[in-house]
């Protein structure tokens, strides 16, 4: 039984017209141990014939069997496996990677077969030692001769076992004693057992055979074989290993190969980023700021007050007559303060009038409230005292007044503490500044005075009626049912329900729902971006997988598996987007420090939810798009990715 058996094979290349019949109607059978040298001119069809024992391409017609087995019933990774573990393939130019170093050229076809990276390293380097390489193997192929890249292309074929030496015009790019050198060491291998396969036109090289066949125009014509001594074969290939550390092995070195393929191109590969940093960037960035926002403003409206229900005459805000509506009093408000629920009560009553002080007169707006009101609703005092509960009984003639007031009355730098002013040509004294409202609510360009509400309904205006009930809810309560309490004791005092209700709660979750739509709008917007550079992504690795289709093709004809290869291109699509991911998440801290050095008023807040999605949408983008060119690139066939430049 032969080692390798053709049947009847013809190929064609090409459709149609341009249809060229290359094979035509092979039949040879290649003895295990034999030293075969096919011979024939220049487009013969020498090399086709070879890369077809040797698995890299396929016939159009015909049976071939190696070891018996048919190989058309092979899968891609069966043949992948035969091209591992039993073919050795030397090129007459080379083809070694131009990124590794000699040992690695070695080592690479038996990163594929799983052997460990020591044993590898030593297995190459002994190879290596008996080619006379010695001292060569950290060169790189562009720094070796092309008779010494030879010897590490044969060191490569012998790496795992290399019992079918397939070597297709080995000496046809070098000088003779190069040439010589390299007969030798074939010469050597096959009285060691190994069946070899030489592909020349020089019959000078091919009388080294011990069995020399001559095509012509894709037709064997002759076939010559001296008596055949077959060396005894004690060539083992390595055993392959399937344990999950084997994989992980792998795994690391598509990695490794993945950065020094993004090392190379540097600028290639930052621009690819680019898109994925603006993306991710401008995502986190977002989000912080919308974070910090809504904090800020929460902030604020929790300085207003936790869990305050105001309650105002008439139907809504928009009721245009709530201000006649005489209908809210101080007995409603004390009625409220009774309620088990309510922490304290404060009355409002507002009244808008003429501010006279030295010779100045001003419109300004007097609050009469309760005491309570400065701490219901987050006024803080500059200087001076705010007025407590006697002075709310006592109907007494104080007032505190606002920064805006302040300023206006006391442009002269007077104190205004212990001053006397006239409100509607009633006497009030200053007892207290409060600090500037920078909330951002209400108006802030108007003059706003506090004082007593009773000072304000018995001494100046003379009205039995206020304008607000501003209720405080215990801190345990639900302010929904307080709310509800209160409109049902206020309809029950009043016989109708003539007031409306504000819940700083609704406010405060209004307020979220709306920063938290806006936050999401715009990050929607930022994930277009994301997608746009996760295109970039796709051409730049379809770009990627172009230029390295005969780095592709040598890999497969040194036994790699396509998975092999998804993977590789894969991984690499993925670190572009993650570095990506990673120096966009820097960035947008980047951004952060300036943001805050210019607004005052709220700092960008980060997520580590919002960090966390983005390194993960990065690490998805460089998947999705990476997907297709690695998968493109899989599916290359061996010898077109070979042939090509
Ligand atoms: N992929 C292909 N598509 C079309 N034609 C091809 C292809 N590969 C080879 N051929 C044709 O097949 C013929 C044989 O090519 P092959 O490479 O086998 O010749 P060869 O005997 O190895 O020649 P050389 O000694 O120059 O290497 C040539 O005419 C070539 O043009
Ligand atoms: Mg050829």
């Amino acid at each position: 039984m032969s080692l390798l058996e053709i049947k009847g094979v013809n190929r064609w290349f090409g459709h149609g017209e341009s249809r060229v019949h290359v094979l035509k109607d092979i039949n040879l059978s290649i003895e295990k141990g034999d030293f075969v040298a096919i011979i024939g001119q220049s487009g013969s069809g020498k090399s086709t014939l070879m890369n077809i024992i040797g698995c890299l391409d396929v016939p159009s017609s015909g049976s071939y069997k190696i070891d018996s087995v048919e190989t058309a019933a092979m899968s891609g990774d069966q043949q992948a496996a035969l091209r591992r573990k039993s073919f050795g393939f030397i090129f007459q130019r080379y083809n070694l990677l131009g990124s590794l170093t000699a040992r690695e050229n070695v080592a690479l076809p038996a990163v594929y077969a799983g052997m460990d990276l020591s044993e590898r390293q030593q297995r190459a380097q002994e190879l290596l030692d008996q080619l006379g390489l010695s001292g060569k193997e950290n060169n790189k192929p562009s720094e070796l001769s092309g008779g010494q890249q030879q010897r590490v292309s044969i060191a490569r074929a012998l790496m795992n076992g290399g019992e079918i030496i397939l070597a297709d015009e080995p000496t046809g790019a070098l000088d003779t004693a190069s040439g010589k050198n390299v007969m030798e060491i074939l010469h050597g291998l096959h009285e060691a057992g190994h069946t070899i396969v030489m592909v020349t036109h020089d019959p000078g090289i091919a009388a080294n055979a011990n069995r020399v066949i001559e095509i012509r125009d894709g037709r064997i014509i002759a076939d010559h074989s001296k008596s055949l001594d077959i060396a005894p074969s004690n060539i083992t290939s390595i055993e392959e290993k399937n344990s999950w550390l084997f994989y992980k092995d792998q795994l690391f070195e598509s990695f490794k190969m993945s950065v020094q393929a993004i090392k190379a191109h540097k600028m290639r590969s930052f621009l690819t980023m680019l898109g994925i940093i603006i993306g991710i960037a401008s995502v986190i960035s977002v989000v912080a700021l919308g974070r910090g926002s809504q904090e800020k403003i929460l902030k604020d409206i929790n300085a207003i007050g936790t869990n305050t229900i105001s309650v105002y005459p008439g139907k809504g805000y928009g009721d245009r007559r709530s201000s006649r509506i005489k209908t809210l009093t101080v007995a409603d408000a004390n009625s409220l303060k009774e309620q088990p629920y309510v922490d304290s009560v404060t009355p409002g009553v507002g009244m808008k009038g003429t501010l006279t002080f030295a010779n100045q007169s001003l419109s300004a707006q007097l609050n009469g409230v309760g005491d309570q009101y400065f701490d219901v609703r987050g006024i803080k005092l500059a200087y001076g005292r705010l007025f407590d509960e006697d002075d709310v009984t006592q109907n007494s003639q104080i007032v505190v007044i606002d920064d805006n007031t302040k300023n206006k009355l006391f442009s002269d730098g007077t104190n205004p503490i212990g001053q006397v002013i006239l409100f509607n040509k009633r006497p009030l004294q200053v007892i207290g500044v409060a600090q500037p409202n920078n909330t951002g609510f209400g108006d802030t360009d108007s003059l706003q005075m506090y004082t007593p509400y009773t000072t304000l309904m018995n001494r100046i205006s003379g009205t039995k009626y206020i304008t607000s009930v501003t209720v405080k809810i215990k801190d345990n309560v639900n302010s929904q049912t307080a709310e509800k309490g209160i409109i049902e004791l206020l309809k029950a005092r009043h016989g109708t329900e003539d007031f409306f209700t504000r819940n700083s709660d609704t406010i405060k979750q209004t307020i979220e729902s709306t920063t938290g739509t806006m936050t999401l709008l715009i990050s929607c917007i930022a994930l277009i971006s994301l997608v746009v550079g996760g295109i970039g992504v796709m051409n730049i690795m379809l770009v990627s997988v172009t230029e390295r289709v005969k780095e592709i093709g040598i890999r497969m004809a040194i036994g790699a598996r396509q998975h092999n290869i998804l993977e590789q291109f894969l991984i690499e699509a993925v670190l572009i987007c993650l570095i990506g991911g990673l120096v966009g998440v820097l960035f947008s801290f980047g951004i952060s420090v300036l943001f805050n050095l210019f607004a005052k008023d709220f700092a960008m807040s980060f997520s580590t939810i919002s960090i966390i999605m983005a390194v993960l949408c990065s690490t998805i983008i460089g998947v999705v798009f990476g997907f297709m060119p690695a998968k493109r690139a899989s599916q290359l066939n061996p010898i077109d990715a070979l042939s090509r430049d």
